[in-house]
């Protein structure tokens, strides 16, 4: 069973309405800053959330004619001059994970906004349907600030598309009160002390394992769905912990996209492996399961830290009644799929003009990334890059993980990538699809192939579980010759 709660999950796809639209853009205005949370009932956790929300709130720009809604955020500093337990500075800087962003506009580690002041964030959203996120990428509180509450989705939608691809959508034209069929899902550990408060056991750098696990912010919820297709879009917000999902009576998740958008190939799987950052939209057929309970169960990964109730994720309590409405409730239109071209998955490995190496150790009690941290990069006064890929070249990256007994999921930031290969292997049924992080286990070594298109200048590499990334499992490469 699930120890859970009564909760009920927070049904709040498209919750925040834009400050304003002028012509294709519009505006929103997020406030950082603390709030209470109730995890646990009649106890008030001190926490960091985007306008006090944890997770933030979603945003859904839609494409219209062929583009998107361009986005300009400001995201304003209000929290207090110093953490509550652990007393640092909480100096933020904003990311938005899966967008091709401008340099001065992509979360740079060093781009700070301390406690009081503002930036504003612009965001094309020139790239293909996708799960995108926001969090806080503040050097050396990354984790820290992450796991106070600082992230959210951020979706671009493409109505007409989904539509075609007979999918399970949320749908801004039904009226309030309508079910909805499409949902975030964003799993996340944390630890409570014995008052209430989170537990940060940094555990040196090695990351944070929580015994609760959350969705939406909520533990080990409860949500009622009526027996037909749902689409979740599942991300893993953890900082350290990696999850192998299945449902607890064995039926299968169909796999329709990944961190970059829809794949050209739906996937049937009974479990899937989701590390740290990695989106996948998943459908969940629940017609043959009426009047029953079905838990999302979590098997574990290697080398994540197990607690008592951590296999277990949330329920489902499947409805008897028929569906208020069988839109998109399938079958998928599988040609439709198959038509799709998103450009990273069209590549082909002649394309590529370079291969690189990028290995990945513990040396020193440095996690390091071909023998160098962030902290090489600043005292370089960043002008020290991996690679120097020419604008709108494809390339071949080879990621060995040698650090021992860890996986680290290794993000890319800018591209979309193709997995090629996993040590020598086929990916991964379900990551047969646009990404921009990789798992990379134990002794693993992945090729991935991308192009370096949208933008020119510096961009950060890094493990995404949030603790290496502070204890400086980061660097950069740039595009082109301009700085920014
Ligand atoms: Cu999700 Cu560089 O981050
Ligand atoms: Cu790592």
């Amino acid at each position: 069973d699930v120890p859970g709660n009564d909760y009920g999950t927070r049904p709040d796809t498209g919750a925040v309405i834009p400050g304003g639209a002028y012509s294709g853009t519009d505006y929103y205005r997020i406030e950082q800053k603390p709030t209470t949370v109730e995890f646990i009932k009649g106890i008030k956790t001190t926490m960091w959330g985007y306008n006090g929300e944890v997770p933030g709130p979603t945003i859904r720009t839609y494409v219209q004619n062929g583009q998107a809604r361009r986005v300009v955020m400001q995201q304003i500093n209000r929290l207090p001059a110093k953490h509550p337990t652990l007393g640092y500075v909480p100096w933020t800087s904003t990311h938005l994970h899966g967008s091709p962003s401008k340099p001065q506009f992509d979360g740079y580690a060093g781009d700070l906004t301390q406690p009081g002041e503002w930036k504003n964030y612009e965001y094309p959203n020139n790239c293909t349907p996708r799960t995108a996120w926001y969090h806080d990428h503040g050097v050396h509180h990354t984790a820290q600030n992450v796991y106070m509450g600082l992230a959210a989705q951020y979706h671009i939608v493409d109505e007409a598309l989904e539509q075609q691809l007979g999918i399970p959508r949320h749908r801004r034209d039904w009226p309030a009160g309508h079910p909805q069929y499409e949902f975030p899902l964003i799993i996340s550990d944390v630890m409570f002390a014995s008052n209430g408060q989170l537990m940060f056991d940094a555990d040196g750098e090695s990351g944070l394992y929580g015994d609760v696990i959350l969705v939406n912010g909520v533990p080990w919820p409860n949500m009622k769905v009526e027996p037909r297709s749902y689409r979740f879009r599942v991300l893993n917000g953890s900082l350290a912990r990696g999850y192998k999902l299945r449902l607890s009576n064995g039926r299968p998740f169909t796999v329709i996209a990944t961190d970059g958008g829809f794949v050209h190939e739906p996937q049937t799987v009974t479990s899937f492996t989701i590390g740290m950052a990695e989106r996948y939209e998943i459908v969940i057929d629940f017609t043959s399961m009426k009047g029953s309970k079905v838990q999302l169960l979590n098997s574990g990964v290697k080398n994540a830290r197990d607690f008592a109730h951590t296999g277990k994720v949330m329920q489902f309590e499947v409805g008897t009644a028929a569906p208020t409405s069988l839109e998109g409730n399938g079958p998928l239109d599988t040609a439709a799929f198959a038509a799709l071209e998103h450009p990273a998955m069209k590549l082909t490995t002649g394309e590529s003009t370079a291969t690189r190496h990028m290995r990945l150790e513990r040396t020193n009690g440095l996690w390091v990334i071909n023998d160098q941290t962030w902290d090489d990069v600043v005292r370089s006064n960043y002008s020290k890059v991996f690679a120097n890929p020419a604008p709108n070249s494809v390339e071949i990256w080879e990621i060995e993980n040698s650090s021992g007994g860890w996986f680290h999921p290794l993000h890319v930031h800018l591209v979309d990538f193709q997995v090629l290969d996993r040590n020598g292997q086929p990916p991964r049924p379900e990551e047969r699809g646009p990404k921009d992080v990789v798992y990379v286990g134990e002794n693993e070594t992945i090729r991935v192939l991308m192009r370096f298109e949208h933008e020119e200048g510096r961009y950060m590499i890094h493990c995404h579980n949030l603790s290496h990334e502070d204890h400086d499992m980061m660097i950069q490469y740039q595009v082109g010759h301009h700085d920014i």
